[in-house]
């Protein structure tokens, strides 16, 4: 899920609205995934009540948190060296500075991260950011802390998460945490635990407070939303145990999406991530009948070749792929699609590869993430197959992959010229403080002159021109759902 961010916020500390009464620094960081960014913000909710204030500068900090990823050995690293960098501050600045490892690698590694690393005086997993005040209390008495324990009911629906380094327009609202499905090359069933929903009265809570408080998009998160299923609490494989009365009265996601579109018409509405084994025609009818939900649907595929999808464990097949397209563009000609692919997982022949670049060329993808095969101790393929692509073939097939993609993209983009969008505006363009920045319903940025348009607006643009990945246009007037 970490595509969903801009790359450049990776790693970014953290910093909330400042409560006068506090007077601890906590500098916090997150890496990887949407949901990592969204449990920062639980976090540091958790904290503010513990008489911390967030910090932009580490050398400040009384705590300092990083919240972390474990996809690929490359997010690994890239925490490593963030550790390095924290020991020397706490070496050369400030001696009292204690250091706490949350998310995917605090749970992968549990108290290995102790003994390793000596900066490390937390270790926090995704599932127990509750108890942080009390590991934080043996911390300063001087002791190690950890709590990796994962739950099977824990979705933190009551904790109102603070917003961190926000636009004021859009915002994650998390739905459903853990997963269930086992591809073999992913490490996050193993660090994030079993699936299981939130509330959706605590849903659609938070989504008020959002809307009170100006936001106009959010994003519904979860590893697997189409997944989605509250029958009171508890993990979704016990569903089968709920009783008779439960099971009749639980919410799936398509019901959940109907909630939110309809009780706030006003809020566009994005959902991350869809496994194609779980997204329903009910999913694609609801998002085309409701105009506030945002056509694009990120349907991560992996691979083209179907005997690489079976040996991922991706539940489905190459034409069973093809044909939920076709469901989607019937109900929704105009809906944008993007993918996540792996390059050079094991086995992966010449035949596989050109597998996979004839699936993007038959889906005509927006746009999309790429990543060469990475293995993780502990998955199925990790423990059972060789890595056995040499690293000059991953690199190869990659940027042929890469190049395709491109090529698309700027298809797709090219598609709007001519065309008026809508487009929520969400910053000034990184090129011009003349120009607003804005995404569209298929999350295709936008640029457009300012005028007298403001943050937060969603504008009616007509695109004349475009980059291979930016639209640019002149805005027309607001559009009808302001
Ligand atoms: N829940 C999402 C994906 C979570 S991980 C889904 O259903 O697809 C985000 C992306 O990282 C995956 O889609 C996959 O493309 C990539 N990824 C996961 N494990 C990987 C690994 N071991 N090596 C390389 N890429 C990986
Ligand atoms: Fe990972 Fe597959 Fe779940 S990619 S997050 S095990 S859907």
């Amino acid at each position: 899920m970490e595509k969903i961010l801009d790359e450049k916020l990776q790693g970014n500390s953290l910093v909330l609205e400042q409560d006068a009464t506090n007077k601890r620094k906590l500098f916090i960081e997150s890496y990887g995934c949407a949901m990592n960014f969204s449990d920062s913000e639980i976090v540091a909710s958790i904290m503010a009540k513990e008489g911390f204030n967030t910090t932009p500068n580490l050398e400040d900090a009384d705590l300092v948190l990083v919240n972390t990823c474990s996809i690929r050995d490359k997010a690994e690293q890239t925490v490593r060296k963030r550790l390095e960098k924290y020991n020397a501050v706490k070496r050369d600045h400030n001696p009292n500075m204690k250091v706490g490892v949350l998310g995917c690698m605090a749970e992968r590694l549990k108290s290995k991260f102790l003994e390793e690393e000596k900066i490390v005086d937390l270790v926090v997993g995704p599932d127990a950011y509750k108890d942080l005040p009390n590991l934080i209390k043996e911390v300063e008495e001087g002791r190690d802390a950890v709590n990796v324990i994962l739950s099977k009911d824990e979705t933190y629906g009551d904790v109102s998460p603070v917003r961190l380094q926000t636009n004021g327009v859009s915002a994650f609202v998390s739905i459903t945490r853990g997963c269930d499905n086992m591809c073999t090359f992913c490490v996050v069933p193993f660090t994030r635990g079993r699936e299981r929903s939130r509330d959706p009265q605590s849903i659609l809570d938070e989504v008020r407070n959002l809307s009170e408080n100006g936001y106009k998009e959010i994003t519904l998160l979860g590893q697997n939303v189409d997944s989605y299923l509250w029958y009171g609490g508890g993990m979704k494989k016990d569903f089968s145990k709920a009783t008779p009365m439960q099971q009749a009265t639980a919410t799936g996601f398509p019901q959940l999406l109907k909630m939110v579109a309809e009780t706030f018409p006003n809020m566009r509405i994005r959902f991350s991530t869809s496994n194609p084994q779980d997204m329903t025609e009910d999913v694609i009818k609801t998002m085309a009948a409701y105009s506030n939900i945002c056509k694009h649907i990120h349907l991560p595929v992996q691979s083209g070749s179907d005997r690489i999808l079976k040996e991922m464990n991706r539940l489905h097949t190459r034409e069973e792929y093809f044909s939920l397209i076709d469901t989607i563009r019937a109900y929704m000609p105009d809906c944008s699609i993007s993918q996540d692919m792996i390059i050079g997982f094991p086995t992966e022949t010449e035949q596989d590869h050109k597998d996979t670049l004839s699936l993007m060329e038959k889906v005509q993808y927006n746009f999309g993430y790429m990543y060469k095969y990475s293995e993780r101790p502990g998955t199925m393929a990790g423990r059972k197959m060789e890595d056995d692509v040499p690293e000059e073939v991953k690199k190869r097939r990659l940027s042929e992959v890469v190049a395709l993609q491109r090529q698309l993209s700027q298809l797709q983009t090219e598609k709007n010229i001519g065309k008026t969008v809508e487009v929520l505006v969400e910053r000034e363009s990184k090129k011009s403080d003349k120009e607003w920045s804005g995404r569209t319903s298929q999350n295709a940025v936008a640029v457009f002159p300012k005028e007298h348009y403001k943050v937060g607006d969603l504008v009616n643009v007509k695109i004349h021109d475009c980059t291979s990945a930016t639209l640019i246009g002149n805005a027309i007037g607001y559009s009808g759902t302001n």
